[in-house]
């Protein structure tokens, strides 16, 4: 089996239980499959290569800061994807990870200088410049190492493109991208730079779009942009179309690829450039799952708490973007249900992960599944309360292995330093 599945009335990630795991590594831990990955990369892959010329099959740059552990990035890199960073740490796991440095595309706002520095010293693709100012520190940098810097100026199309005002990166007053007029003056600034080599556009609008007419909304503009750059002398040979693309967390609807990758032949081959996409938390989300112990049943005149183990330092979508997942009992007890509100011991009350939710009458010792864990949720885990990150574990069909261990409490302390005229 691919992915989270149900046998025997017991979770299972691809072949191994949930009970398995939990048992020999504790909780809470996040479980991925191997395989469900490999899946969504080949969906994507191939409803490109069904509707895409051969020679305009796009780079699928994953976007690591939805899950960058190493083993994940191997995992793609192994079918041959590209990457998207956004900081120095990504850059170094995914050089890490045997990654190309022609295959990483480097975003974000605030590109630090020693980012920008070990980035041209790899040899990456491109930066998708996101202001002027990084257009001229980019330069400078360039400069003093005697290197020619690719880039691509990340247009802002004024849409709202996500799921949430959170993860809605398209808008005017959002801080990405520039406009169309500012582009125009990023390609005239780049002619005269000796360093600088502008050859595109990049656009990323936010996550979970649900409608190639979201897409198209978005990027309509695009080919008279690019025939107004190339009419002013411009190079536009690439261009980066983002990532976005959604997964389940409830009962969505998902983006037709098909659709969406005949959207793509219309709208973008015709512009004869390269193409560049960076999906992220489609990749793993629907992968992985945050596994928790029950700990307490607390029953109060007005509500049924279950607190687990795990809680928003291990996954903080909930209470940040009210996000919804699903939750599940790893082992069918075959009783009656009730409803609960699923909480963490962090001292918050947000520290919920979800309320009223119907569940199988439930234990201390019993566990519980968080669903479409995936992304966006062991690469935003903190050490709030002192808690340790959670263990990672990747199941590959019969296989399985830690990719993280959990954090230990010593390693949690160890950084800390009580100066010496504390010591007295
Ligand atoms: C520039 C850029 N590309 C790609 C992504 C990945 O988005 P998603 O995980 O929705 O595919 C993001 C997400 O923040 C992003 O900022």
């Amino acid at each position: 089996m691919i992915g989270l599945n149900e046998k025997d009335s017991q979770l299972y990630i691809d072949n191994v239980s949930l009970g398995k795991i939990a048992e020999e590594f504790g909780t809470p831990t996040y479980v991925y499959s191997a395989s469900h990955i490999r899946a969504q990369y080949q969906k994507l892959q191939s409803s490109m290569a069904k509707a895409l010329p051969k020679n305009r099959q796009p780079l699928l740059c994953y976007a690591c800061k939805a899950n960058s552990n190493l083993a994940i990035l191997k995992l793609l890199q192994n079918e041959g994807a590209g990457l998207e960073i956004v900081s120095e740490g990504e850059l170094m796991r995914g050089l890490a990870a045997g990654f190309d440095p022609q295959k990483i595309v480097s975003t974000g706002v605030g590109k630090q200088a020693s980012e920008i520095a070990n980035a041209l010293e790899a040899g990456i693709r491109q930066f998708n410049v996101e202001s002027l100012p990084e257009l001229e520190h980019i330069q400078q940098i360039a400069a003093a190492m005697n290197q020619s810097a690719t880039v691509v100026f990340r247009l802002n199309p004024d849409v709202s493109g996500g799921g949430h005002h959170k993860i809605s990166t398209g808008r005017k007053r959002d801080k990405f991208g520039i406009s169309r007029e500012q582009v125009f003056k990023g390609f005239q600034m780049a002619k005269d730079m000796s360093h600088i080599h502008a050859v595109g556009l990049s656009m990323h609008i936010g996550s979970q779009v649900f409608t190639v007419e979201t897409f198209r909304h978005a990027f309509e503009k695009l080919p008279e942009i690019v025939a107004a750059l190339r009419a002013e002398g411009h190079t536009v040979s690439r261009l980066d179309i983002g990532g976005g693309f959604p997964i389940v967390y409830k009962d969505e609807k998902l983006l037709d690829f098909d659709a969406y990758a005949t959207w793509v032949n219309d709208i973008i081959v015709p512009l004869e450039t390269d193409i560049i996409m960076e999906p992220g938390r489609y990749m793993v989300g629907n992968s992985g799952i945050l596994l928790n112990e029950v700990l307490y049943i607390k029953e109060t005149a007005d509500r049924n708490f279950l607190i687990l183990d795990g809680a928003m330092n291990d996954l903080i979508r909930p209470t940040l973007y009210e996000a919804y997942h699903d939750i599940e009992a790893v082992r069918k007890s075959g009783k009656g249900t009730k409803t609960y509100d699923i909480v963490g011991p962090v001292c918050e009350t947000g520290d919920t992960f979800a309320t009223d939710r119907e569940l199988p009458e439930t234990q201390a010792g019993d566990l519980i599944a968080i669903k479409s864990a995936g992304a966006y949720g062991f690469s935003m885990a903190s050490n709030y309360n002192t808690r340790p990150l959670p263990a990672e574990i990747l199941v590959d069909g019969d296989e399985y292995a830690v990719i993280r261990p959990r954090q230990t409490l010593e390693e949690c302390l160890r950084n800390d330093i009580i100066p010496e005229f504390l010591q007295k």
